[in-house]
């Protein structure tokens, strides 16, 4: 057994295939700016994911985030303050907010699913509706909300415009079977090395609203019109054509990668039925970027010690939650009790390309043991 298992192993193009597509890309001389190669890997995720959705692929989830604000938001600027957003997430999320000019404010998340909750927003909306520019929602850990459609009746009927952030989803479902990504005003993904489709750094902005695609183009390309004038507001955020070519290859090869991610991911499910262990519920219907169990909150690190012990690197996302970040601890809050205590019970177990099913037995050895002990 390998003494070494890392949490993320990212799986990389061969470098003799991106050799060829360097060749090519040298060929065209077109290195950024919505070259060829931009097109043909916006052409084949939209065909991809269907639905009718517009592609607007960025250099990372982060700016993606901070692009749609901006787009979909921005108006409100100097008329309402808040942008209200799950604390059980990762820090992009409140730092986008912030970079847009609004202020984050945390609502909580359900104690079960991890995602964002209801009841806990309607707070939200008893003391800050009028405040509110809009919600950044989060599928949390990639995982197609299965309140969704709930979520979009409520912020349809009081006129908030919603965005989601599905940084590690590309390829979750949501439960009607659709490839999330269609939701809100737009979604939010991430192809940062960490996630099941990784590049490097990139991102993916996706919407049906093909105006709004339009707007996220301009934003993305320093606020340009079509003659090079800077006509609003705008960042650079663009991606180089060699990252669209290696998101080519991911995404030729993404059916077969999602199969063996949940694959591994059904094996830990099975080998880890425990009293005292639970799992999120939809979970194996994401894209997996790695496995989440949910444990008594008096054995969280005495497990992540003791698989250390063993050579497993294992992590707590997204504990500890935003609001307790030094940067964020100012910023206004509901009531947080679940994700204070989600944030005590998560445990993040690797899963990586072709894991061997030793490896999952391995690790999840590690963990009965140790819940028998204790
Ligand atoms: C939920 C969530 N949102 C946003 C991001 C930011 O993605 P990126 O690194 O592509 O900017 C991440 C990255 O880990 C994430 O997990």
């Amino acid at each position: 057994m390998p003494k070494s298992i890392p949490f993320i192993k990212p799986k990389f193009p061969a470098p003799e295939d991106l050799a060829k597509d360097l060749k090519r890309i040298y060929e065209n001389n077109f290195y950024s700016n919505n070259g060829p190669v931009y097109f043909e890997f916006k052409e084949k995720l939209e065909a991809y994911l269907g639905q009718g959705l517009h592609a607007v692929i960025v250099s990372n989830a982060t700016m993606g985030l901070m692009l749609a604000i901006e787009a979909i938001m921005g108006e409100q600027k100097n008329k309402k303050k808040y942008i209200a957003i799950p604390a059980f997430t990762f820090a992009a999320g409140p730092l986008a907010i912030r970079w847009c000019g609004f202020e984050p404010l945390f609502f909580d998340v359900d104690p079960v699913s991890a995602q964002p909750d209801l009841k806990s927003f309607q707070k939200v909306l008893d003391v800050y509706s009028d405040e509110l520019a809009g919600v950044l929602l989060i599928n949390d850990f990639g995982i197609g909300n299965g309140e969704v459609d709930e979520w979009d009746e409520l912020l349809t009927s009081k006129n908030i415009p919603y965005i989601i952030d599905s940084a590690p989803g590309f390829g979750s479902t949501y439960e009607n079977g659709e490839f999330i990504g269609g939701r809100g005003a737009c979604e939010v993904f991430s192809f940062h090395a960490t996630k099941p489709f990784g590049i490097g750094e990139g991102g993916l902005i996706t919407t049906k609203d093909a105006d709004l695609a339009d707007r996220l183009e301009i934003l993305k390309n320093f606020g340009f019109d079509d003659s090079k004038r800077t006509v609003g507001a705008g960042t650079n955020a663009k991606i180089t054509e060699l990252d669209c070519a290696i998101g080519l290859r991911i995404l030729a090869k993404y059916p077969e990668t999602l199969t063996d991610r949940r694959k591994t991911y059904a094996r830990f499910e099975d080998n880890l039925k425990s009293q005292n262990i639970t799992f999120l519920p939809r979970a194996a219907t994401a894209a997996i970027q790695f496995a989440t169990i949910v444990v008594p909150p008096k054995y969280q690190q005495m497990l992540i010690d003791k698989l250390k012990v063993g050579g497993v690197e294992a992590r707590t996302y997204y504990a500890p939650a935003v609001h307790t970040f030094p940067y964020f601890s100012d910023a206004p809050k509901v009531d947080l009790s679940n994700t204070e205590l989600l944030s005590q019970k998560v445990i993040s177990l690797p899963v990586h390309p072709d894991m061997d099913p030793v490896t999952v037995d391995y690790i999840c050895d590690i963990i009965i043991k140790n819940l028998e002990k204790a």
